[in-house]
This record gives C-alpha cells, structure tokens and sequence, in this order.
C-alpha cells in the first residue's frame, strides 16, 4: 500500500516529528554541500491545475536534490481540455508509469480522489479551502529554528481564515505540536463551523495577537471568495493589518510570517514583511528541505526500506517528538561550525 499525505489532520505527532526531523538533517546536508544525489530513475509528476510560485518550484529543486526526475503536467493543452475527466487523467499518468504525483487542484479533496486510483504516492500540494501539508511543515521548521520549540508557543492565524488551506494545516499541526492556536480575523472571513478546527477565535486584531510569539498572516483570496464578505478592502486594512503599530500588542521578538503570495500594503505592510521579525524568505527557503523529507516519507513507507541517496536521515521512524526540539540546537551547532569552518579555510589560503 502506498503512503500518501494528503493532510496534516490525518498525521499524529510522532509522523509530524519524522518529518521535521528529516528536513533539518536534509537541510543540513544540503547547506554544507555534502549531500550527494544517487539517481533512482524515480520520476515525480507535479500536476498543478492552480497557479503556484514557491510551491512548484520547491518541489521541483526537492526532487532535483534527491535525485529523481520530474514531469510537468499542465491541465490546459492537455486531455483535459478536451473534456478528460480527472479519474481517467490519473489513470492515464499511472500507466505513463510515473512513480508519484504531487498534486495542486482548487477543489478539497481532489489529491485524495486521486490517490484513489493512482497506485503509488500522492502529495497534496494544496487543494481547494481543505489543506496545504508541506507549507504547514515548512512553517512548522522555520518556527522551530528561530524559536527552538512549538510546544508552548502561542500562534496567531490572522486574516481570511475561511478561505485558507493553510490556516487549517497550520491549525492542526500546531496544536498536535502543543503550541495553542488563534484564529483571528472578520466574522464573515471565519469558518462556519469552528468546532471542527483547533483553536480559539479572535474578531478583535488587538486581542488576538496580544502577547503572540507567532503571527502567520494570510492572504485575502478574492479567487475563492464570495461577493459581500468584505464591506472594503480599506476597512480590512485598517481593522487586521499587521503593521508597526498592531505587532505592538504581540510579544516583542514576535515572528512574522506569511505563505505567500503577499498583497503588500493590504494584509501586511512593508516594514512588517521586511523587518527583521519577518520569517517570509526563510518560509520559502524551507519548503524545499519539508518537500525533500515529503517525498522520502512518502517513498519510503512505499518500497518498504530507505530510498536511496537520501542516506538515512532519520535512525527510527519513530523517535520522540522532543528530540525534534533538541535537534534543531544540535543541527544549528552543526552547520555554524561548518561555515566557520569554511571560513577559516578560506582565511587559511
Ligand atoms: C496557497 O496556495 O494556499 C498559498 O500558499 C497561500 C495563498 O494562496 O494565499
């Protein structure tokens, strides 16, 4: 059977943990530049029905740092533009004899349907207002580097909650992870139904950021959104931008972070996006490392050993979720001591 992620919810901590894990040490290796690739003649498809920048392009150099080959498939002058449907698209990729599909598609659910009938992995590279795993875990990686820890931490979610994918990935990974979530942002920018995700909800900026360790702002995505749900885009900029003046109220070394794309000047302004509170390039920089650990994990469980020229980053599948934590001192220690050590080197010639 094959191992898929489709979602954060369906993974418990100790899965969570592995994957962090693995990225750091991946991330490790690839700094230091001992990280050799071994071809498997392993090819990926990405199968964007959505426009993706970082996404993409990260999953992209992750495979490239593995070692497999990728495909592109692009829905437009395809099959599917002559009225394919998606389920024989599937089939049609499997029999093409790609060994997994990396799949963005803006309805929910479309990458577990297609994990239906493909026959190998499927990694959910966001779909619809449902999830967006591998930004979760990216974010996860960059909290813990400049925080050192999750559990504890207090993170606010700020914007179009309803409409985001990765808020609830974010949402259910946090909490699994022991930090306490808030949702904050517009009543009518607020899920339905609150009972189904972890956390509690703020309408009120102030109040939902006051004392935060984290903010994740998020984009408005007018793509997805009704008429009448936003009275003016001005309103909503005075009322939950996160700028100088509002990140007063979260705690002084409060990180700020976004997925990406941003609308400058809407839910974030430039000092905030720039400053040096903002994790934003590091969020970018680390989707690659949670997108090589993603693809590992996923071929992993699938051929039942280690895949090939990833060299084992993770000793047990299942080493404790603290670790993690401690992990991330060790791996930064590491890859301080290579620099200076290469630095030195350089002083040395
Ligand atoms: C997504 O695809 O969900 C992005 O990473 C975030 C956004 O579109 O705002």
């Amino acid at each position: 059977m094959s191992r898929h992620l489709l979602g954060i919810r369906q993974l418990d901590r100790e899965d969570i943990a592995e994957l962090l894990q693995t990225a750091m040490e991946f991330k490790r290796r690839v700094l230091e530049a001992d990280f050799v690739p071994q071809p498997l003649n392993r090819v990926v498809g990405l199968l964007f029905f959505e426009g993706s920048t970082r996404t993409r392009v990260s999953f992209e150099q992750a495979a490239h740092y593995l070692g497999y080959r990728v495909t592109n498939f692009a829905a437009q002058g395809s099959s599917m533009s002559k009225g394919e449907t998606l389920k024989d698209t599937i089939l049609t990729l499997r029999h093409e004899r790609l060994d997994a599909l990396v799949m963005r598609h803006r309805c929910s659910g479309a990458p577990t349907f297609a994990a239906r009938y493909f026959g190998g992995p499927v990694v959910n590279a966001g779909d619809g207002q449902h999830e967006h795993p591998t930004q979760a875990l990216g974010d996860a990686l960059t909290i813990l580097e400049r925080k050192g820890r999750l559990e504890g931490l207090n993170v606010a979610i700020v914007g179009d909650v309803s409409h985001s994918r990765v808020a609830r990935s974010n949402a259910w990974l946090l909490a699994k992870m022991g930090a306490s979530v808030r949702l904050v942002g517009p009543k009518t920018l607020m899920p339905n139904n609150m009972s189904k995700l972890p956390g509690s909800v703020y309408y009120d900026l102030s109040a939902g950021i006051e004392d935060c360790d984290v903010v994740i702002c998020l984009r408005l995505q007018r793509e997805r959104m009704d008429e009448g749900l936003l009275s003016s885009v001005n309103e909503y900029r005075r009322q939950y931008q996160i700028n100088r003046q509002t990140l007063r109220y979260a705690a002084p070394d409060c990180l700020v972070m976004h997925p990406g794309p941003i609308n400058r000047g809407v839910e974030m302004d430039d000092p905030a996006a720039d400053g040096d509170n903002s994790a934003i390039t590091r969020q970018i920089e680390n989707g690659i490392f949670v997108r090589m650990a993603t693809l590992h994990w996923v071929f992993q469980s699938n051929a039942g050993q280690p895949a090939a020229g990833t060299v084992a980053p993770v000793k047990k599948a299942k080493e404790k979720v603290s670790t993690v934590q401690s992990k991330v001192k060790v791996a930064k220690k590491a890859s301080a001591a290579a620099s200076h050590a290469k630095t030195a080197k350089k002083k040395a010639k």
